[in-house]
């Protein structure tokens, strides 16, 4: 598991501060607003015909709030909400389990949905589209096959891999929404929500701190936030300042822009071993001794919105925002062998 105070994952022991920290109406959800204002229109809708809510799908990198809005849509939608997830749903029979205990309006969220076995979405095709529910009875050349009516339900999946779902799965969602990075503004209102909360007392520019290093994500903003008030209450008089918050940053190595130590472990491989790129993944992180999948997944990510890096059909190249931000002048490259 990765441990990391700046990863976007849910962590081991997080899961009772993401419960208590996660907002139950469209009040205290900040920023998405794009994605906010669609799904009222849709809820609205639904609710005015007193149908269910139509199959949506939303897709982003984690810790964004894609579960958090699945649980603020079926409430106020005031239905039952069913949390499950790809690879929780083994065959097709758990999957069957699960439709046939729905009840109407229901919303049933698939998390990591691009992660379900092809038995299981066969499965789920026809529960989306006709809501029904196709079983077979017996075996052999006695067998044969009943469709079970199922209530009329809705499907909000989320997935951080988009690309990775099926095509014959995304056309059967009705709205697609992508989640998006959250602005420093934002993430300071979710800062100064959650010290609320928690019960800590934090001053603005305390709140801007840790706003501006948490990458854009919502979770992280929420995990930092914990931790310098561990730090202002060990440390300081239990109120996080701004200086309370560079110290505790400090102490987690997270430096003013949100990087760590692996960030910047891969940055200057690119720069002080391969001359700034173009340089292969695989090379990357054997000079590193670090998998090239995490790489991929939890640290390019973030380079890549900052500008920091580019991906090059001959590799990975570091920008000159990179060298700058790491006090590195870009050295001259060799010149071109010249023809004359
Ligand atoms: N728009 C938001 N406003 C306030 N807090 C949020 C928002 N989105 C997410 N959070 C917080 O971030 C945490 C992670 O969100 P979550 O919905 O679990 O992300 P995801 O499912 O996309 O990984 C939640 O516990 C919640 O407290
Ligand atoms: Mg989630």
């Amino acid at each position: 598991m990765d441990e990391r105070p700046v990863s976007p994952d849910l962590q081991a022991a997080e899961t009772k501060l993401d419960a208590t920290l996660r907002p139950l109406d469209w009040d205290s959800y900040f920023g998405q607003s794009a994605v906010k204002q669609n799904i009222q229109i849709l809820i609205e809708a639904a609710k005015g015909r007193e149908e269910a809510l139509d199959h949506v799908l939303l897709y982003g990198p984690p810790g964004l709030g894609k579960t958090t809005l699945a649980s603020i849509i079926a409430h106020q939608m005031g239905v039952n909400l069913k949390i499950t997830s790809g690879p929780a749903i083994e065959r097709a029979g758990d999957l069957a389990a699960i439709l046939t205990n729905l009840r109407r309006g229901d919303v049933l969220f698939i998390d990591e949905i691009h992660r379900l076995g092809r038995a299981v979405e066969e499965v789920l095709y026809p529960a989306m589209e006709d809501y029904a529910l196709d079983i077979v009875i017996g075996k052999g050349p006695s067998a044969r096959n009943i469709r079970l009516k199922l209530p009329h339900f809705t499907v909000l999946g989320a997935t951080t891999r988009l690309d990775l779902l099926a095509a014959p799965l995304r056309d059967r969602f009705g709205a697609v929404f992508r989640l998006e990075f959250y602005t420093a503004e934002e993430l300071r209102q979710i800062v100064t929500r959650s010290a609320a909360i928690l019960n800590v007392p934090i001053e603005p520019e305390g709140a801007t701190e840790i706003a501006t290093r948490s990458r854009g994500t919502a979770r992280i903003a929420n995990r930092l936030l914990k931790r310098a008030r561990d730090f202002a209450q060990v440390r300081a008089n239990g109120v996080i300042t701004q200086a309370v918050a560079n110290e505790a940053l400090a102490l987690m190595h997270v430096d003013a822009l949100g990087l760590d130590d692996l960030d910047k472990k891969v940055l200057r491989s690119i720069i002080e071993k391969f001359g700034g790129g173009p340089v292969g993944l695989e090379t990357i992180a054997a000079s590193i001794s670090e998998e090239s999948s995490t790489i991929m997944d939890v640290v390019e990510p973030y380079l890549l919105q900052l500008g920091f890096l580019d991906r090059t059909p001959r590799g990975r190249v570091a920008t000159p925002r990179a060298y700058e931000h790491l006090g590195l002048t870009p050295s001259e490259r060799p010149s071109q062998p010249s023809l004359f």
